[in-house]
């Protein structure tokens, strides 16, 4: 049976294994620091199995060795950003954090694929690439499906539309550096810029910027855990399936886009080996601005990492 882990039974954590298990596609893992926390989130979501179907088993534990043999290592593990915290704020310990977990990945499911969840994104999925050595294929970090899926439905709000019509993306670093494309957006076919003007338009880019911000605000402990976990179960189906499926992700660039040693969000094709292309989109002046602008951005936070993850 494939299988599937996941680090940190939190609020995305255990929603990506709901999801997972609901998609009856693996075994799943559960692992966490806490005592009793993934074992209890496990069982529950086990005695859900009969009433929605789904025949895999779900396991809680605190032990890296139960992740042997894992297809598929989904890390979540670290502190929440709170109200008034940048996502920057978090790099510290987060990274601290990813560098314990992604040790034991190492040892314990060397041929795994590894997709980062944690924040700073783009932070922590070069911070994992690094301390595994994993080949770059197989590291990469859920973000711009999560920022496109926030923009699609921003755009589907405004519209009244279907929201299953609407295709959107999102370029750069994780963070308040990110690029909504209107350019690369569209509702059946149809530019954006056909269907509203450009200050609504405007609108809804500061919005898809701020989405994390404003859920942040409305919950005032921990942040946005439903659509990040449906962004990863999509990911996850996506590898598993080998499904080929064109999304952004953080991925390691050393060339593309001009850019060298780094992690960021660009349009890559996903499968079975993780992954398998990326997709060097042509910009415009203003978005290769923004792009280095969200470069440097990364980049200055990985300076202040390297000591940390002994590079
Ligand atoms: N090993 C395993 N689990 C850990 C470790 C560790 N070293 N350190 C912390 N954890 C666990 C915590 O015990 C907690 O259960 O990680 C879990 C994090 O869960 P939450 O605090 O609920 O945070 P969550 O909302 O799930 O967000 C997790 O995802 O979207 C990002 O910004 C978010 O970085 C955050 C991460």
């Amino acid at each position: 049976m494939t299988k599937v882990s996941v680090i940190g039974s939190g609020n995305v954590g255990a929603n990506t294994v709901q999801k997972l298990a609901e998609l009856n596609i693996a075994d799943i893992v559960m692992v966490d620091i806490v005592k009793g926390l993934p074992q209890g989130k496990a069982l529950d979501i086990q005695q859900a199995a009969p009433l929605m179907g789904y025949d895999v088993n779900v396991m809680g534990t605190n032990e890296y060795a139960d992740i042997v043999d894992s297809d598929i290592v989904v890390v979540t593990a670290g502190i929440a950003r709170k109200p008034g915290m940048s996502r920057d704020d978090l790099l510290a310990t987060n990274i601290k954090i990813t560098k314990q977990v992604c040790d034991n990945i190492r040892s314990c499911a060397p041929d795994s694929i590894i997709i980062t969840v944690t924040n700073p994104l783009d932070i922590v999925t070069y911070a994992a690439l690094k301390c595994t050595n994993f080949d770059k294929k197989r590291v990469l970090g859920m973000s711009g499906l999560l920022d496109s899926s926030r923009f699609a439905s921003f755009v589907a709000m405004e519209l009244g539309c279907s929201v299953k019509d609407v295709s959107a993306m999102v370029l750069g670093g994780h963070g308040d550096s990110m690029i909504p494309l209107p350019e690369y957006s569209s509702v059946s076919g149809i530019p954006l810029k056909e269907l509203m003007d450009l200050n609504t338009i405007e609108k809804i880019v500061d919005r898809t910027i701020n989405a994390g911000a404003e859920i942040v605000g409305h919950l005032k402990t921990g942040s946005a855990f439903y659509a990040p976990s449906a962004a990863i179960t999509t990911m996850v189906e996506a590898i598993l399936n080998d499904t080929k499926k064109i999304i952004t992700a953080s991925v390691h660039l050393n060339g593309e886009y001009g850019m060298y040693d780094i992690c960021m969000g660009v349009p890559v094709k996903i499968g079975r080996n993780g992954i398998e292309k990326i997709i060097e989109l042509e910009l415009n002046d203003k978005n290769k601005e923004a792009l280095q602008k969200s470069a440097d951005s990364v980049e200055a936070a990985i300076i202040k990492i390297e000591t940390l993850i002994g590079h």
